[in-house]
């Protein structure tokens, strides 16, 4: 018989686990909320959010002051935890899965048996066969799904995040969800629990498989945009117009090439690849080299700038766009952060750089020489060069005009109508 949850904890309370968190307390269900950010606990607690996504300051609002989302420092029990903590890259690459093994420390005290544990963190794969031996080790009291099968006290499984930042809200509940268990009796443990809150189908598999799916939606991705990336500098040594030629290819009935860019940014398709690379090296050629075309793509821009930048004695150049897509504020790994910050860094002209979501330049460019922020059309006015590299909507209204004169290097193929009728010094 379907058994339902009363009270679900929810580990790690940022762009996943919060959305996660303040959705299942929607349904009815009591969520407490653990995260080691005490502001972060104290700004939900207030029934604030501490990031920009629309619609979840409502969401968030509605569930703390029903009483049914609280926010801690540390766990208490509860029949279901979701983990939803950061899986990043170490500086060589590599998976660093120390947030989960924290999150497992914490858990461990507080487990009762029946309980259900859900990975959400985006994690290489045997990473939730290794939470069940880790959590076997801290409770031996307990029996977990490796050993026990079927008849473990606890149900371990893995369930991946897809949702898309600023559609979040609406994707957590329509999007489909692949759930892997340990055993067959987790994943459908776990299916119950996402059908409290999931519209879309949910599907169920081995923990691995499930592990693995994730990594390869993001790596099929970055593989593709790498061809589209390739393409991008095949066509500029051979003085194509590379927009043209995917255009035209895509007629073909069973073609569809991506769009090139400046590179890929952001925390998932630039970094999940790794994680498979990371677990088999000798197979993985052909994402591992996608992984270095697109990191390879910004070094293409800056050399291209760099080419353009030696006909003037001081040259101005505009940049035009911080973060990892359009029409977002959020400038983790953005290759546009990189190009700018390697135009500063090696001198090539005087930059002036234009991020309309954002209020000041970021950490890692503020305070430097040569470097100032301004909006799209001062720096349209000063700028000898004007690059696009992010196709923010904000960027629609530049007029031919403001780019008459200039030389354009648009990284996006944003500006295309426009740079037909701007007459550009080549
Ligand atoms: N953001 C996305 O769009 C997205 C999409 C799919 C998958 N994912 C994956 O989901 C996971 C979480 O990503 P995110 O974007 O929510 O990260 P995030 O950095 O926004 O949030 C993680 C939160 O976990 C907290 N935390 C860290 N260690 C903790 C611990 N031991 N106990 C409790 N809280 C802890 C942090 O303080 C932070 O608030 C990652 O594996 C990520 O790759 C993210």
């Amino acid at each position: 018989m379907r058994h339902q949850f009363s009270k679900i904890s929810v580990i790690g309370l940022g762009y996943i686990g919060l959305p996660t968190a303040a959705t299942i307390a929607s349904r009815g269900i009591e969520v407490v909320g653990v995260d080691v950010n005490d502001r972060a606990v104290s700004l939900i607690n207030q029934g604030h959010v501490h990031f920009i996504e629309p619609d979840l300051d409502m969401l968030v609002r509605a569930a703390v002051t029903t009483g049914r989302l609280r926010a801690l420092a540390k766990p208490e029990p509860a029949e279901a935890f979701i983990v939803a903590v950061p899986t990043p890259l170490t500086a060589d690459k590599r998976p660093d899965l120390s947030y989960i093994d924290a999150a497992v420390r914490s858990i461990a005290p507080v487990l009762e048996a029946g309980n259900l544990v859900v990975l959400e963190s985006t994690s290489p794969v045997g990473t939730t066969a290794q939470l069940a031996k880790s959590l076997a080790e801290l409770r031996p009291d307990l029996s977990f799904p490796h050993e026990a099968g079927e008849r473990s006290d606890i149900r371990i499984a893995y369930c991946p995040e897809r949702i898309l930042p600023g559609r979040m809200v609406l994707e957590l509940v329509e999007n489909d969800r692949i759930i892997g268990g340990l055993t067959a009796t987790c994943a459908a443990r776990a299916n119950e629990l996402y059908k409290t809150f999931v519209k879309g189908s949910c599907f169920l598999t081995d923990a691995s498989s499930a592990e693995l799916v994730k990594l390869t939606e993001n790596a099929y991705r970055d593989v593709n945009i790498a061809f589209a990336n390739e393409l991008s500098m095949i066509c500029d040594r051979l003085g194509v117009d590379v927009w043209r030629v995917i255009e035209l290819s895509n007629r073909h009935p069973r073609v569809n090439i991506l769009q090139p860019g400046p590179g890929v940014g952001g925390h998932c398709i630039a970094v999940d690849p790794w994680f498979i690379v990371d677990s088999v090296p000798e197979v993985a050629r052909l994402i591992r080299t996608a992984r270095d075309v697109n990191d390879g793509k910004p070094h293409q821009v800056v050399a291209k700038i760099r080419r353009h930048a030696e006909r003037f004695k001081d040259p101005v150049i505009a940049c035009l766009g911080l973060s990892y897509k359009a029409n977002v504020d959020d400038l983790r790994e953005s290759p546009a952060v990189d190009i700018v910050g390697q135009i500063v860094s090696e001198r090539i002209g005087k930059v002036l750089a234009v991020e309309p979501h954002i209020e000041s330049l970021p950490p890692a460019l503020a305070g430097q020489d040569g470097l100032e922020f301004m909006d799209v059309r001062a720096a349209l006015e000063k700028a000898d060069i004007a690059v696009l590299l992010v196709d923010h909507n904000a960027f629609r209204s530049v007029e031919a005009a403001q780019l008459l004169n200039k030389i354009v290097i648009d990284t996006r193929g944003f500006w295309r109508d426009r740079l037909a009728v701007v007459e550009r010094p080549n």
